[in-house]
């Protein structure tokens, strides 16, 4: 399908940037801060690639959404979906903020517990949790966990069942809607991997009410990531909706709905989705149901939270086209426009740089594929040798994505809270690559 982003616009200019990333500001003689703090000062500090994060960002973006779904009259449980930045620091954050976790592996279950998000506020989602995990949740004595296909509820079943305990289970339902986003980011449609099919989740529910070790609470539902219009969470909401009265007119209770999480952010000059067009569509679907909702938003809170901090190793001229500015951060660092041609902000750190008359430049990483690329040509003020960056927007799916391809470490992650800065992560050794590796004698003999 398209691209959601219209890319035959002219690139939004420093100013439009600074316009739309309400956390970010132009000092003349600091540069590009965050929440008031140089990024610069932690560049200097920590050397480049580094993660730098707003905690006040997260709790703003937190309670804007907790306060749409009250100002809608919805009574919902929110679960941060951990994949998108896994931070224990951004975890308790959002739990002190008031939010709970929606996990989809041991590890992320085990991260949210570690950052004191209680069991019972931690939802399990995922289309192929071992039996391993099955068994650390029901331990853990996790809320719910939603259940992608019969096959994954025979196997709870008998975990369950052989620990003695009943744990509560959503149905993920596919309800074959194009969420309009990204396709590799789309999830609700027919013939992809996640949830049951529509058609067939009523029996299903029916069969999970007569398993032993399960009690089928109800159903969720998640179409997709980066939905920036209302109209696919409305026709997904209906379709749930209408499979909740089913099952109840079946004689079977349902008292749990779960709508996932999706919701997108403003990257380029797309727009942004707005909570509160969320919590209207989620009221008027499933505001009637008598059920207990929840959401599992992730981009929407941490993505605009978050800078990628990176430096011009290389102006590399190309004689009849445009100079390649060589980062020394790559798609081993963030990995979403390699993947997804995703667009991202760049804006100079230094506040010389980004007065500078705009020229086009391809952005690239220096890793040994040409898909290491953060943009094909840019309009961006020229970057010279030397000069930092950020890459905007990298809050969410930026560093849980990082990889060590290259050799290249994993960046520094910093804090930034009450004006001040703190590393949260230090930057990966060297050692530490090789730290777990194993030469056995046989090849040193
Ligand atoms: N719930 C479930 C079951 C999910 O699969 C996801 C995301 C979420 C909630 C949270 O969605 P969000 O609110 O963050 O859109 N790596 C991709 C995004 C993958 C999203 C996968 N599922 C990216 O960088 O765009």
């Amino acid at each position: 399908m398209a691209d959601p982003v219209d890319f035959s616009t002219p690139d939004p200019t420093v100013r439009e940037l600074l316009a739309t990333h309400s956390n970010l500001s132009l000092d003349v003689r600091s540069g590009l801060m965050l929440d008031g703090v140089p990024l610069q000062a932690i560049a200097d500090a920590v050397g480049t690639p580094c993660w730098v994060m707003s905690a006040e960002t997260l709790r703003r973006r937190a309670a804007i959404l907790l306060n749409a779904m009250k100002d809608a009259g919805l009574s919902i449980s929110a679960h941060f979906a951990v994949k998108a930045n896994d931070h224990l620091a951004v975890l308790e954050i959002l739990a002190r903020a008031g939010m709970g976790a929606d996990v989809v592996s041991g590890g992320e279950l085990l991260r949210a517990r570690k950052a004191g998000i209680p069991a019972s506020k931690i939802v399990f989602s995922g289309v192929g949790k071992t039996d391993a995990e099955l068994r650390l949740a029901i331990e853990e004595g996790v809320s719910q966990i939603n259940v992608e296909s019969a096959e994954e509820l025979e196997v709870l079943s008998g975990v369950a069942a052989s620990l003695g305990s009943e744990i509560a289970v959503a149905l993920r339902v596919n309800p074959d809607v194009d969420a309009r986003t990204h396709a590799k980011i789309t999830t609700g449609v027919a013939g992809n991997k996640f949830g049951i099919p529509y058609e067939e989740a009523l029996d299903l529910y029916r069969e999970a009410h007569a398993l032993p070790g399960v009690k089928a609470v109800g159903y969720a539902v998640h179409i997709g990531s980066q939905i920036l219009t209302m109209e696919p969470y409305r026709d997904a909401y209906r379709r749930v909706a209408e499979l909740v009265r089913d099952t109840r007119a079946a004689g079977l209770p349902v008292s749990v709905v779960d709508c996932g999480g999706g919701i997108g952010i403003n990257y380029r000059d797309e727009g942004a989705a707005s909570p509160n067009a969320w919590a209207g569509a989620i009221r008027s679907e499933l505001g009637d149901l008598d059920v207990r909702l929840a959401i599992e938003p992730g981009r929407w809170i941490a993505a605009p939270a978050g800078v990628l901090l990176a430096s011009v190793v290389l102006r590399k001229a190309v004689r009849g086209g445009y100079p390649f500015i060589i980062l020394d951060a790559a798609m081993n660092d963030l990995l979403r426009p390699a993947l997804y041609e995703a667009w991202h902000g760049i804006l100079p750190l230094s506040a010389h740089d980004a007065m500078l008359a705009p020229e086009t430049a391809s952005i690239v990483g220096p890793v040994c594929e040409s898909g290491d690329t953060f943009a094909k040509t840019r309009e961006l003020p020229p970057l010279q040798r030397g000069a930092r960056v950020a890459l905007l927007d990298t809050g969410a799916y930026g560093a849980v994505m990082s990889s060590t391809y290259n050799a290249r470490p994993f960046a520094a992650q910093v804090l930034v809270d009450g004006g001040t800065w703190t590393v949260i992560r230090e930057r990966q050794s060297i050692e530490y690559l090789w730290a777990h590796d194993i030469v056995p004698a046989s090849v040193s003999t």
